[in-house]
């Protein structure tokens, strides 16, 4: 992360961006977490500490060390459990969490070779009927010159959606406002067809 990221990724404006805005219209309308998250890339935990309130166990899966320190410090004793590692190549067993969480994060991972295999690898760790909710920034001038010195890969809205598909999510929804919001489940063979 460059000095932008570390100036607006921990601030109150961007918290309140995340927990006011982005996560509430990510679980309308009745979307279940479950009991167990696992979100990957949490940072300095602006969605983590809203999300822990909402389920009873949250993983939370940081790939740079430092941040993965430092938000181990910031939430210990809570149900957060925070894990170094990258999310292209996790090392939970399969079906291990109810959902799953990716938000700002996905445009950090540089190419979109590793962002599908990132996205596989969150419905392998899913339960069957487990949903990943995710948002991230829509690509632009500004968000490219935000992200001088550091990894700028933005998400095409346009294909995320056959993405998703073509890894085997099966109900998938993105929506394109201010950012790319989207949920995708993961297929469960024994839930009743209601079609
Ligand atoms: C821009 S920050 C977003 C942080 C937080 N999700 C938010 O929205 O405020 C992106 C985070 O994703 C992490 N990240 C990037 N690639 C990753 C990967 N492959 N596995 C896990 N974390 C990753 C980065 O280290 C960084 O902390």
């Amino acid at each position: 992360m460059n000095e932008n990221h570390a100036k607006l990724c921990p601030s109150p404006e961007w918290a309140a961006w995340l927990q006011g805005e982005v996560l509430p219209a990510l679980t309308a309308g009745g979307v279940d977490l479950g009991r167990e998250m696992l979100e990957v890339g949490p940072g300095p935990g602006a969605a983590t500490d809203w999300l822990r309130h909402r389920v009873s166990r949250l993983v939370a899966l940081e790939a740079d060390e430092a941040a993965a320190a430092t938000l181990t410090g910031k939430l210990a004793g809570t149900n957060v459990e925070v894990v170094s590692g990258d999310a292209t190549a996790m090392d939970f067993p399969d079906g291990s969490f109810d959902s799953a969480g990716s938000f700002t994060m996905l445009h950090h991972v540089p190419t979109a070779a590793l962002q599908n295999q990132l996205l596989a690898e969150v419905l392998r760790v899913l339960r069957p009927g487990g949903v990943l909710i995710g948002s991230d920034s829509l690509g632009s001038d500004g968000l490219h010159h935000f992200h001088v010195d550091d990894t700028y890969n933005p998400v095409e809205p346009a294909t995320l959606l056959t993405r998703l598909q073509t890894l085997g999510f099966g109900k998938i929804t993105v929506t394109v406002d201010h950012a790319v919001l989207f949920a995708a489940y993961k297929p469960d063979p024994d839930a009743k067809c209601e079609d």
